[in-house]
């Protein structure tokens, strides 16, 4: 996509599809398109730590190696957050074997070592990600939700940030989170954007070291989405905070119908031009916001998204086809940053 700003244009690395000798494709795209790079999995709790104490950094340092080469930045993903997490460690909590001393003391022993081993090489981290509720869940009043806050409480994220920070002084600390861009009601009860500036600012106001907020970006062509200028305000007020802000799991998702399957243009073609508007609302938004440091899409083509894996009647939500054939998002995306 090409560098003619000063925009770092990312994509989510499935290492599984970048090693593949039968992807020769995937891996040439990651490597001439993008100028950031971010751990789809491998630097996430179970995958470095399947079993206590015995830690496997291969695959997150051959993804880091990788970028070095290519002379592409790293986003460091993820730190704390509630899911994919290892057996060991909720089995752990579950049967009372780890109490919630120990769980801090794994919690920051966690972050200090996989903060320090990637010292120097991460340029952002989500430091704590998904820590807030969404509307829909269950109270709908929004709270702090998940793994670390049911055993912790909320003040892990304190914790986490400064332990991160103490770790490596240079890398920029992250608050990573969906559903935040753009403001809503304005009131923290219902509005997830609000609740989550509220949050970063009360952690600013107590010194802890978050230096950015990660707006994810998973949209979907069946929903009402934003406009541009929503977006940028929206990124504008984080930046009003002194933060940082970047656009880290772009993808745009939409109902697979029969028609869709079956290659009804009739059927696909809106829902590329939809997914098409999305992808470029969320970059102009980004490139008009000089705090905004990055744009990445979380996976680029949709023979690997997580889309069918976790809607599985949805799809159609990356930038290049099932056959690494670019999309009209992709031609969208180009012609935003070319003029940009
Ligand atoms: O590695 C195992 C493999 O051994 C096993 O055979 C296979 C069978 O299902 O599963 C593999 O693990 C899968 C893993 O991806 C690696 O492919 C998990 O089942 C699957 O649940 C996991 O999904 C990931 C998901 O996070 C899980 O939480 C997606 O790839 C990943 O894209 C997604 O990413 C998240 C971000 O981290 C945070 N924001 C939302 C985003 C989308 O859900």
């Amino acid at each position: 996509l090409g560098l003619r700003h000063n925009l770092y244009i990312g994509t989510a690395v499935d290492m599984a599809a970048l090693n593949d000798p039968a992807e020769p494709t995937y891996r040439k795209i990651v490597e001439s398109e993008f100028s950031t790079v971010t751990a789809e999995n491998v630097m996430k709790w179970e995958s470095l730590e399947p079993t206590r104490g015995v830690y496997n950094w291969g695959p997150a340092d051959e993804l880091v190696d990788f970028a070095r080469r290519h002379d592409q930045r790293v986003r460091g993903h993820v730190l704390v957050w509630q899911n994919q997490l290892p057996k060991w460690l909720t089995d752990g909590v579950a049967d009372g074997s780890i109490g919630k001393a120990e769980l801090r003391d794994l919690l920051r022993r966690h972050i200090t070592d996989v903060v320090t081993h990637f010292k120097g090489k991460i340029w952002q981290w989500d430091v704590v990600n998904e820590a807030v509720s969404d509307p829909w869940d269950t109270p709908s009043t929004l709270h702090y939700k998940g793994f670390w806050a049911e055993h912790l409480g909320p003040g892990y994220l304190a914790d986490a940030f400064r332990w991160a920070r103490a770790a490596d002084p240079k890398a920029l600390l992250f608050y990573n989170d969906y559903n935040i861009e753009a403001f809503g009601s304005g009131n923290p009860a219902d509005d997830k954007t609000q609740f989550v500036y509220d949050m970063v600012k009360d952690l600013l106001a107590r010194g802890v070291p978050v230096d950015g907020v990660g707006s994810q970006g998973h949209l979907g062509t069946q929903y009402g989405n934003f406009d541009t200028l929503q977006v940028a305000a929206a990124l504008r007020k984080f930046a009003g905070l002194g933060l940082s802000t970047a656009l880290t799991e772009v993808d745009v998702r939409s109902e697979m119908t029969d028609g869709v399957r079956a290659g009804n243009p009739n059927e696909i073609n809106p829902r590329l031009q939809a997914s098409a508007a999305n992808f470029s609302i969320l970059l102009q938004a980004c490139l008009a916001e000089r705090h905004c440091l990055s744009y990445t899409v979380w996976g680029f083509t949709d023979k690997h998204s997580w889309v069918p894996g976790t809607f599985p009647t949805e799809g159609l939500a990356s930038i290049y086809d099932e056959n690494y054939q670019p999309k009209r998002a992709y031609n969208v995306m180009r012609a935003d940053l070319i003029y940009a």
